[in-house]
């Protein structure tokens, strides 16, 4: 791509990381894609290819393995700027194997860190999550909340690594730590989606399998919440939103002259929906039939969370653009075209 910045983006065979090579593409950057495939196959870098027309610049391997992103590095640099998605997700899995958990996401972010460092690489772009703020004393919550104790140790490796980013910026680095609500949804052009291995954790992808006819029903975790209709609240973002805002995030970066940089954002739409409201609004958008049955409380989760995003909004000048009835129409088309491919 001639003299297009070039950008690393780990985890980008993964759901929001490849929806943003997808937008960094558009926008003219060269991504480079590093994922070891341990929680994702190459279905969405097939959706890329479909998507912009090119082919991936995709090499498999480990980003806690330093000798491999060391060749990266080297063969595939000089990068303007690491995207590092790169991470295990699930709360629960977490909890049963939370050594594993510190190992892959603090370790890795880590051995990037050293290898950047060696080739002089300085800005950095960390997907973190609201997860950091546990249950906020105040909603919607700003930046400056503080971090309760983490829910989980998969909670726990965001707070660490966010430390961690902070404490190193000051050594030469420029950090953005976005701090994603719950994204949502599908490319609209349903080339690329949320594929999760096995039985969902998220509600979304458990939604559109069980439509599909792939789960029996879908289990709403808890209505006695206190919240108007009993059950959670959480701020929805459309996955395009959400892989757009990197775009900006890089620009925001790229114009800031100072040597050092540690800061973070909240990305999210700034409204909260609750679980009930989320299924209502499937089943009215699709017409699909969606089963499902109130059942306990799951453990850890918060009982309402959603963002305030003015820093967001005025500082990287980004605002949710896609709502969620699109983003559910979108993972409904994502659903079926799976489907069919099946
Ligand atoms: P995903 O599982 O779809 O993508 C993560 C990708 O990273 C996968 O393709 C996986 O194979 C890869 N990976 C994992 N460990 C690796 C390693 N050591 N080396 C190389 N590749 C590795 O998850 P996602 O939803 O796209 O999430 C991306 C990032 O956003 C993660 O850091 C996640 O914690 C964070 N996040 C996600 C959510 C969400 O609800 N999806 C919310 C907040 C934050
Ligand atoms: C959590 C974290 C988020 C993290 C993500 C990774 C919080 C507030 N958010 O999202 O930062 O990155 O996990 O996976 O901690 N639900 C059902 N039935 C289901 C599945 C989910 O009712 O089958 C409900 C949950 O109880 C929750 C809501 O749907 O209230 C959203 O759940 P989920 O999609 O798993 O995301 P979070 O747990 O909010």
């Amino acid at each position: 791509m001639g003299n297009s910045p070039k950008i690393l983006v780990t985890g980008g065979a993964g759901y929001i990381g490849a929806h943003t090579v997808v937008e960094l593409m558009a926008a003219g950057y060269d991504p480079v894609i590093v994922d070891n495939l341990s929680a994702s196959d190459k279905t969405l870098l097939a959706g890329i290819h479909q998507i912009t027309g090119k082919v991936p610049n995709f090499h498999q391997g480990d980003c806690r393995d330093k000798a491999f992103l060391n060749f990266v590095f080297k063969t595939q640099g000089p990068f303007s700027c690491v995207m590092h998605f790169a991470a295990f997700k699930s709360v629960g899995e977490s909890v049963q194997k939370p050594l594993l958990y510190h190992q892959n996401n603090v370790g890795s972010l880590l051995t990037l860190l050293e290898v950047m460092e060696e080739h002089g690489v300085k800005d950095f772009i960390f997907s973190s999550s609201c997860t950091v703020y546990g249950q906020p004393d105040n909603i919607p919550v700003d930046e400056r909340a503080p971090f309760k104790r983490a829910e989980s140790p998969y909670g726990a490796t965001k707070q660490l690594c966010e430390r961690i980013l902070e404490d190193v910026h000051t050594t030469g680095f420029r950090v953005i730590s976005l701090r994603y609500f719950n994204p949502i949804g599908a490319h609209p052009s349903a080339f690329m989606g949320e594929l999760p291995i096995g039985v969902p954790n998220n509600l979304v992808p458990f939604i559109t399998q069980t439509a599909a006819g792939l789960r029996k029903k879908l289990t709403v975790f808890g209505n006695d919440y206190n919240t108007p209709d009993g059950s959670c609240i959480r701020d929805f973002i459309h996955v395009v939103d959400l892989a757009d805002v990197h775009v900006k995030a890089l620009v925001y970066l790229a114009k800031d002259s100072r040597k050092n940089v540690y800061d973070a954002f909240n990305v999210g739409t700034g409204k909260g929906a609750s679980v009930l409201e989320l299924v209502n609004t499937f089943i009215r958008t699709t017409g699909a039939a969606l089963p499902f049955v109130i059942g306990p409380r799951r453990p850890g989760d918060v009982e309402k969370v959603y963002a305030d995003p003015t820093k967001v909004n005025s500082a990287l000048k980004w605002s949710a653009k896609y709502s969620m009835e699109d983003a559910l129409k979108h993972a409904w088309a994502w659903e079926q075209k799976l489907l069919k491919s099946h």
